[in-house]
C-alpha cells in the first residue's frame, strides 16, 4: 500500500531531520553566588566528583571510558551519579577553551569561567531529581572555587526539560546561536548566527576583557 503524499512528505522530513537539522540553541550563564541546597531525590543517590589527575578508572564505568577520554585529556572535572553501584548519570565541567565536536560550539573562556556540558541521566531514572542533584553538586563545587565567577551551559531551545532545569537553578541568557547537526552526532555553528555578537561563542567576548583575568593588575 502506498502512503498519501502528505504522509510521505512528513515521513521524508522526519528522516531527513535525523540526518541533518538546524537547531536554535541558548547559551546560559550562572554567576557565582550561594548555590542552591542539595535537593532530595526519589532514589538513593551518591555523586562522585572526578577531579583532574584522579583515578578515573575507579569512578567512570568501563563501558563509558572511551567517551570520557577527551574529557580526561583536557583536565575536566566530572560529577558522576550512582544508585548503589550502578551509574545513573553525569555532568562535566571544563576550564579550557575548546570546540566540542558533538555540539559544534566553541566556548572561549576567560580565566574565571567554566563550561558545563554532557548532562545526562539514564532514561529509567528520569525524572526523579537526578539531574537537579548533579547540577547543584556541580554549582556547589564552582561556588567553592575562588578562581571561578561564572559557569556557562548550552541547551537547545526545544529541550523543554533542560530549559526548565537550568533556568530554575538561576541560569540566565547570554547568547543564542543556530547550529547544524549531522546524524545527531556532529555539530557546526551556523556562521554569523550568534546573537548578540559579543559573548563566549564569539571572537569578542568577556574572554577578551583584561579585567576578567585573575592575575594581579599593574
Ligand atoms: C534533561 C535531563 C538531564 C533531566 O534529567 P532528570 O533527572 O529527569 O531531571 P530532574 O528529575 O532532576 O528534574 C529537574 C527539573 O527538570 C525539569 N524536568 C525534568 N523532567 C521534566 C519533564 N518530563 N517535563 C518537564 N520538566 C521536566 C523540571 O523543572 C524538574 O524540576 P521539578 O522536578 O522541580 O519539576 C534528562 O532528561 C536527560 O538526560 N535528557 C537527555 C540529555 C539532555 O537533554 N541533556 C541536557 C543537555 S543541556
Amino acid at each position: 500500500m502506498t502512503a498519501e503524499p502528505s504522509v510521505r512528505g512528513a515521513r521524508l522530513r522526519r528522516n531527513l531531520g535525523r540526518l541533518f537539522e538546524v537547531v536554535t540553541t541558548d547559551v546560559l550563564v550562572w554567576e557565582v553566588r550561594a548555590p542552591p541546597r542539595t535537593p532530595r531525590t526519589a532514589i538513593d543517590l551518591r555523586i562522585a566528583e572526578v577531579k583532574p589527575g584522579a583515578d578515573w578508572q575507579a569512578v567512570v564505568p568501563a563501558e563509558r571510558r572511551r567517551s570520557t577520554r577527551p574529557f580526561e585529556r583536557r583536565g575536566d572535572t566530572g560529577f558522576v551519579a550512582f544508585e548503589g553501584d550502578r551509574y545513573v548519570g553525569w555532568v562535566w565541567l571544563s576550564r579550557r577553551t575548546h570546540r566540542d565536536p558533538w555540539s559544534g560550539l566553541h566556548f572561549k573562556l576567560a580565566r574565571d569561567e567554566a563550561y558545563a556540558y554532557a548532562l545526562w541521566v539514564e532514561p529509567d531514572v528520569r525524572p526523579r531529581g537526578v539531574a537537579r542533584a548533579l547540577m547543584v553538586t556541580m554549582l556547589q563545587s564552582v561556588a567553592a572555587d575562588p578562581a571561578l565567577t561564572r559557569v556557562y551551559g548550552w541547551v537547545d531551545r526545544r529541550n523543554r526539560e533542560s530549559q526548565m532545569l537550568l533556568r530554575l537553578l538561576g541560569f540566565k541568557d547570554v547568547q543564542t546561536v543556530r547550529r547544524a547537526h549531522l546524524l545527531r552526532r556532529r555539530g557546526r555553528r551556523v556562521p554569523g548566527s550568534s546573537r548578540p555578537a559579543f559573548g563566549p561563542l564569539s571572537r569578542q567576548g568577556r574572554h577578551k576583557t583584561p579585567t576578567t583575568t585573575t592575575e594581579p593588575q599593574p
